[in-house]
């Protein structure tokens, strides 16, 4: 899959993508991921992208002009399956989100900075529009990179075991169990009798009964969700 990022500041996730599992699935050609500088398609003669918005109001907007010339000049004349914005009032991202995700052959995310966009771009330009959470940013940057993250590793191949995936938090609507690795006793804190026992039912029971807990305590949300 190819993803290509427009965004102001790709110097601040560059480094993301060439390290650790993301890194070893670029080189792998499991995905392929392109940053963009919005600036370089500014015709200001300052690269100014931003300005005042129409009607008043506190802070600066991304103006049409840039954006909409980076689109067009990154998409070329080929298919893109998504054009996603990056922005707090999106779709909550997830990760049934990022599995459907993981299944397009190219994308191009679009991270906003100021206080927004032009509505235009959104109207016209963005089929899709994601939130990393009901927080704000300072800019849509880093929100790209969780995407891009969170995709990958839905993609078969880039995690090294794909029962990683099933073990995962959210899978089933449940979070996560307890885990432990040696020793047996740390500080007089011993590993959960049962994960020693060799019973792999008693270990799948107690793991569920965990995962259970865990949600009804910090997530009963999750509990009443259609999976
Ligand atoms: N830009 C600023 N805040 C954001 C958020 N929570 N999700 C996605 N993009 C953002």
């Amino acid at each position: 899959m190819q993803v290509d990022i427009l965004t102001l500041f790709p110097k601040m996730v560059s480094g993301i993508f060439s390290e650790s599992i993301l890194g070893r699935a670029v080189e792998k050609s499991l995905i392929r991921v392109n940053l963009h500088d919005i600036r370089d398609w500014s015709t200001d003669k300052h690269r100014r992208v931003d300005d005042r918005p129409f009607g008043g109001g506190a802070g600066m907007l991304m103006a049409p002009q840039p954006v909409f010339d980076a689109i067009e000049a990154v998409r070329g004349d080929d298919t893109v399956d998504e054009i996603i914005y990056l922005c707090p009032d999106g779709e909550p991202l997830t990760n049934t989100l990022a599995r459907e995700l993981s299944q397009k052959k190219r994308i191009i995310l679009l991270s906003g900075h100021y206080e927004g966009i032009d509505q235009r771009i959104r109207d016209t330009l963005i089929t899709r529009e994601v939130s990393i959470g009901d927080y704000v940013l300072t800019n849509g940057t880093i929100a790209a990179a969780v995407l891009v993250d969170c995709i990958a590793r839905q993609i078969p191949g880039v995690l090294g075991e794909e029962n990683s995936l099933t073990s995962d938090s959210f899978n089933a609507n449940l979070l996560s169990f307890p885990q432990y690795t040696r020793p047996e006793v740390f500080r007089g804190m011993p590993v959960p009798p049962v994960l020693l026992s060799g019973n792999h039912a008693a270990i799948k029971r107690w793991r569920h009964e965990q995962q259970l807990k865990k949600t009804q305590e910090r997530r009963p949300d999750l509990l009443s969700k259609d999976i």
